[in-house]
């Protein structure tokens, strides 16, 4: 299920489902002419990262293929985080996606009951009514 689960890092990397992650200076340092002050909060955020045009040229572009290869330079696809903070659950996390695609793709047909529903952040990118669908048995 390789295509599968670039379409799956394609979609975490156009939609992060967080926004970007925080960490503390522990000393003074400096980074790209800038000085950052030992204490101080940096926010980094994954949705600016994963649309760097330097990193991902035409970074809208829905292309699966990106992701093949030896894919992304480390730390320019963050959807996880990153370092010895990054998110604990993210193999069983990209699993359960995986499976989950797989069964509604390979079982069911499918529609939107809302078509123009809104995303929003609350802090979680999320359908604001819950994305009902309405779904039809695929026969075997
Ligand atoms: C699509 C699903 C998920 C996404 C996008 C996600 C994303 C993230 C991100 C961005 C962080 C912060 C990493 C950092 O600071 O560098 C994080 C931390 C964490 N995540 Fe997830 N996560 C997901 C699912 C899960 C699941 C299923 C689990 C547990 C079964 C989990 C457990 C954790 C834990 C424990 C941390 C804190 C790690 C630490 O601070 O050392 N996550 N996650």
């Amino acid at each position: 299920m390789r295509y599968s689960m670039n379409v799956v890092a394609k979609v975490l990397r156009l939609m992060p489902p967080l926004t970007g992650a925080f960490r503390e200076a522990l000393v003074d340092f400096t980074y790209a002419d800038y000085t950052i002050p030992k204490g101080w909060k940096l926010y980094c955020s994954t949705g600016s990262t994963h649309k760097d045009p330097v990193l991902y040229p035409n970074p809208e572009k829905f292309d699966a293929s990106r992701f093949e290869g030896s894919g992304s330079n480390p730390f320019s696809y963050v959807p996880f985080g990153g370092g010895p903070r990054m998110c604990l659950g993210h193999e069983f996390a990209r699993i359960n996606i995986l499976i989950f695609l797989h069964n509604m793709v390979t079982r069911f047909k499918w529609n939107l009951a809302i078509p123009d529903e809104a995303i929003g952040y609350n802090p979680m990118l999320s359908p604001q009514q819950g994305l009902p669908l309405r779904l039809l048995p695929r026969r075997l």
